[in-house]
């Protein structure tokens, strides 16, 4: 495991959009794995940047999301498609025929996972899978306990994911109860994993899931079992390690 430890959130931001875009130059026609939330947003900024600068060229890059919310549609601002093509997909040239995120207007949960599981694998995998972290140590929408051999699958939001992401929304009520989610077995199977943490209030949870024991119930701790992870944080998040 690779730890980067970085000033800020800027300088976080900028190690992690070079190591994506080293990804993208080494083998332009890659697959990405992207995740949301306020982590990656700087990131992306990053990577937008390069790409009006000429330094990158998303034409044959193909995309896939950790997850969606259940229920919202793309052209909802607080869905996760929304999001992605807010800070990345709708800023660069990228073919929206090659990004992927799970269809969260699918009300058949078996079936939209088997399709979104199937498209990782037609796709011959992720090169590398950007994470962000939950408090409670979730990665993509995989809450605690979850089993670390699940693939995608349908998820019941947890207490504590629906009041930290209430913020994005206009009252708690009006956050989703459930998502889709590429199980911790899709993650595991990334070639590479690039986790990314920022801010004071993540510094406990990198500890329980960096040198804690390796448990379902800090979902992140199966990181350690991977053998190609790049930790990249900013020193708040970090100052624990
Ligand atoms: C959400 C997303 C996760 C993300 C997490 C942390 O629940 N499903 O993929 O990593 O929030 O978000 P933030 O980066 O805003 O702390």
């Amino acid at each position: 495991m690779r730890i980067y430890k970085m000033k800020d959130y800027s300088e976080m931001s900028r190690k992690a959009a070079n190591i994506l875009s080293a990804q993208v130059i080494l083998k332009p026609d890659c697959v990405l794995g992207l995740a949301t939330g306020s982590t990656p947003i700087g990131t992306y900024e990053k990577l937008v940047e390069w790409y009006e600068k000429g330094d990158l060229d998303f034409s044959e890059v193909k995309t896939v999301n950790l997850d969606e919310y259940k229920g919202l549609d793309a052209s909802n601002d607080q869905s996760y498609y929304y999001f992605m093509h807010k800070h990345l997909f709708g800023k660069v040239n990228i073919d929206l025929k090659n990004v992927n995120v799970p269809n969260g207007m699918e009300p058949d949960a078996e079936k939209e996972c088997a399709r979104y599981e199937e498209k990782v694998c037609q796709l011959g995998g992720v090169d590398i899978q950007l994470l962000g972290l939950g408090h409670n140590g979730h990665i993509g929408f995989n809450e605690p306990n979850t089993e670390f051999d699940r693939r995608t699958h349908c998820v019941d939001l947890t207490k504590s994911t629906i009041e930290a992401n209430k913020r994005f929304f206009a009252s708690e009520e009006e956050v989703p109860r459930q998502a889709y989610t590429m199980g911790i077995g899709t993650i595991m199977q990334a070639k590479k994993i690039l986790m990314i943490v920022s801010g004071k209030d993540k510094a406990e949870i990198v500890k329980k899931a960096f040198c804690g024991p390796i448990t379902p119930e800090v979902p992140a701790s199966v990181l350690q079992l991977h053998p190609e992870v790049i930790l990249v944080g900013d020193e708040e998040a970090l100052r624990l390690l």
